[in-house]
């Protein structure tokens, strides 16, 4: 079993697509066991995008990411890391493929909607920004027998 750590950008709660975007993992048979609706801090953001820090991208991103309130999330599934990933699609709207969350509801890079972890060490590294232990629920879903 493996967790990941996701957010739903500032521009996903400000158009509605809370609702659209959870319900694409919750029906693939992803557990959400973590999830908090905040308006991330410099720091948090800063320790977020620090991979990125020097990148061009970087200012751009962190005003973006704490213009709104957020989404974040950690979920659980088997091989969840690459099954996010797959889900939300690449990381340019316009390489998306159909049927993905960027290729059906994204246009542009910085905005593009979700960001999920890319490996076990930055799933850790990131979801320790925003959760403690004893904020993620250990539960067993109805379901989890039948996928
Ligand atoms: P994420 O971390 O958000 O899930 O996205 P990712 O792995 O697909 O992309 P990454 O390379 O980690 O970049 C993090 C976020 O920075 C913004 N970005 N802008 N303008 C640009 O060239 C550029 N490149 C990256 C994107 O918002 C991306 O999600
Ligand atoms: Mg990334």
């Amino acid at each position: 079993m493996e967790r990941t750590f996701i957010i739903l950008k500032p521009n996903a709660v400000r158009r509605g697509l809370i609702g659209e975007i959870l319900k694409r993992f919750e029906q693939r048979g992803i557990k959400i066991v973590g999830l908090k609706f905040l308006w991330m801090t410099q720091e948090q953001c800063e320790k977020l995008y620090e991979p990125h820090k020097g990148k061009p991208f970087y200012e751009e991103l962190v005003n973006f990411m704490m213009s709104g309130p957020v989404v974040a999330m950690v979920v659980e599934a088997p091989r969840v890391i690459e099954m996010v990933r797959h889900i939300v699609g690449a990381t340019d709207p316009l390489k998306a493929e159909a049927g993905t969350i960027r290729g059906e509801f994204a246009l542009t890079v910085t905005k593009n909607l979700i960001h999920a972890s890319d490996s076990v060490e930055n799933a850790e590294r990131e979801m320790s920004i925003f959760f403690s232990p004893e904020d993620l629920i250990e539960y067993k879903l109805d379901i989890q027998d039948d996928i």
